[in-house]
């Protein structure tokens, strides 16, 4: 028998476990997308909602996540098996994770191959030459070109397989010690430069100063579905890498630094573009080109700017490489754990069919730019509404249910006696996790699906 659970081997420190786990919280949902929605949805008020949603919702759904990996010891479906037996209907929430994180793997592998051309793009000084229209058709003619587009998402997914390969300590945990602290690094030294620029202090007012006669319903959908998209929930992240994780650790403790993380890099982030972007009196909200078109202007009034500019989109990759062999690692522990694959066949396996399932996503900027999946979405389009609208919100939902209801019945689950260490804290999550989090999904779910309207 390969890899009986027992023989799994863990994440080799506590260290190591959070820079994997906010390697995969922090990524292009951080960097690329945030900042573009937050401007789309009119900047302060949409931040304060997406904060509330992080800490009331987005945490405790965390904690619950790891929760269930950390009892079941085994991939997202393997860990519900465990602990309820084959015939239960719960492990179809694991089954729900899994095919999330593979489809997130396909359309998420296109943009993480942008940022992999922009380094070379940065490295050859085609981004320091001309005008800001310039830097803007340079992002078009990449994203109308179908080789150049999946050229560098094979790239980025060869990466994400050749680092899963690796297993967790050998590969996933190692290489996030390396690239997160690293991105840290550089996001800062970039934010403090941005601040001092002209467009920094309007750059703060427009992300800390609440208008809501700018939020709308849908904002507030969007606000929620991005909590779980950024914190990597409803994907069986969470679940795969707590199942790595010992019997002693703090859920709670971890939880809040892998989130702390993930939302000061958003911020960071965020008010380091908009701080371009007013510099530069550049339109708001500028959509998903955003990072792509509006950042490398930064980069060309700085000192040592080319430089800059090679670094951050190295880093960018890296980010979206941390979040990417999160993705791939749910589905390969699960292939590995519940079919006994080796390793080395699972990851080549789920590599090769994500890619082919990411053709048709990269094709949605060019060849088939013009063909719905569904009405006025390109099939690009509709797996990011179908995964980060309502999968990642499903999957947490059910997995609240699931550690809030079905654990409560039965008082004496190790797993919550160990989190009852800390009284306080656990009153709290409980009364989240049980009443406050299935509501709200509840209710944004519903008003999604038209029931308000
Ligand atoms: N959290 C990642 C980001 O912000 C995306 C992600 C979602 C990764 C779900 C894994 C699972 O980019
Ligand atoms: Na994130």
């Amino acid at each position: 028998m390969e890899n009986p659970p027992a023989m799994r081997s863990g994440w080799a420190s506590r260290l190591g476990f959070i820079l994997a786990a906010a390697g995969s919280a922090i990524g292009l949902g951080n960097i690329w997308k945030f900042p573009y929605i937050a401007g789309k949805n009119g900047g302060g008020a949409f931040v304060l909602v997406y904060l509330v949603c992080i800490v009331l919702l987005g945490l405790p759904i965390m904690v619950a996540e790891l929760l269930v990996g950390r009892s079941g010891q085994r991939d997202a479906v393997g860990s519900f098996v465990a602990l309820e037996g084959r015939r239960s209907p719960w492990r179809m929430v694991g089954w729900g994770s899994v095919v999330a994180a593979f489809l997130l793997l396909a359309f998420y592998s296109v943009v993480a191959g942008w940022s992999f051309d922009y380094v070379v793009k940065a490295a050859s000084g085609a981004l320091h030459r001309g005008s800001p229209e310039h830097v803007s058709q340079l992002f078009r003619q990449l994203t109308a070109s179908p080789g150049r587009v999946l050229w560098w998402q094979g790239v980025f997914i060869l990466a994400t397989v050749g680092i899963v390969l690796g297993g967790i300590r050998g590969g996933i945990e190692r290489w996030s010690k390396i690239l997160m602290p690293g991105l840290f690094a550089l996001l800062m030294a970039l934010f403090l430069h941005a601040m001092f620029s002209a467009g920094g202090p309007q750059a703060l007012r427009f992300m800390f100063e609440p208008d809501f006669s700018q939020l709308t319903s849908r904002s507030l959908l969007e606000a929620l579905g991005h909590a779980f998209f950024t914190l990597s929930l409803g994907a069986g992240v969470m679940i795969t890498y707590g199942s790595y994780l010992d019997p002693e650790a703090d859920l709670f403790g971890l939880s809040m630094r892998i989130a702390l993380l993930d939302t000061l890099v958003a911020l960071l982030a965020s008010l380091t573009i908009f701080s371009v972007v007013f510099s530069a009196g550049m339109p708001i909200g500028g959509g998903p080109g955003l990072v792509f078109e509006t950042l490398p202007i930064l980069f060309m009034q700085l000192p040592f700017g080319q430089l800059l500019a090679v670094v951050f989109f190295l880093l960018l990759a890296f980010a979206a490489l941390t979040s990417g062999i999160s993705m791939l690692e749910v589905v390969v522990a699960y292939v590995i754990d519940e079919c006994r694959w080796p390793r080395l066949r699972a990851t080549a396996f789920v590599g090769a069919a994500s890619f082919v399932l990411g053709i048709p996503c990269a094709l949605s900027f060019n060849l088939w730019s013009d063909r719905q999946l569904l009405p006025g979405r390109t099939v690009f389009q509709t797996f990011d509404l179908f995964v980060s609208s309502y999968m990642l919100p499903l999957g947490g939902l059910l997995v609240a249910l699931y550690v809030g209801w079905v654990w409560s019945r039965d008082q004496e689950r190790e797993a919550l006696a160990h989190l009852r260490h800390n009284a306080a804290m656990f009153k709290v999550w409980h009364v989240l996790v049980r009443y406050l989090a299935p509501a709200a999904v509840i209710l944004v779910l519903l008003n999604e699906a038209g029931l308000f309207a």
